[in-house]
């Protein structure tokens, strides 16, 4: 687990906007060219429009240009970590880590590969 990525989750987890559920979230995700975009969640009235940290993150770094991905942490003040979302593969918390490889979480995914024809 990189130190940096882990500081830069928790740095990014104090800007999360989450006045209905309180439950603070951030993410650093690790581009294959080794930039680190952050994502925190974000809240709507509308709860359904409720944004993670992760999507956040990787929007952030889609719209910068980056593609292939290799590392993300996400930061939240539960422990044990909770399970992420399905966006989410990886996930810190406070005093334990748990790792998962992606297609433990997520077995038999829909993936890009379905929609080929
Ligand atoms: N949340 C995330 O940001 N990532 C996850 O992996 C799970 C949940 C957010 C969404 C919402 O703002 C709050 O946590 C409670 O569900």
């Amino acid at each position: 687990m990189s130190a940096e990525l882990v500081r830069r989750a928790r740095d990014v987890q104090k800007n999360a906007y989450c006045p209905y559920s309180k439950f603070r979230v951030g993410a650093a995700l690790e581009a294959a060219d080794g930039r680190v975009f952050v994502g925190a969640n974000v809240e709507s009235a509308s709860y359904g429009l409720t944004i993670c940290a992760e999507r956040m993150a990787i929007g952030a770094a889609v719209a910068d240009g980056a593609r292939g991905f290799s590392r993300i942490v996400v930061a939240t003040d539960v422990d044990p970590p909770a399970s992420p979302c399905g966006a989410c593969r990886q996930a810190v918390g406070p005093k334990t880590e748990r790792r998962w490889v992606l297609r433990d979480l997520l077995p038999d995914a829909f993936a890009k590969a379905t929609l080929t024809r």
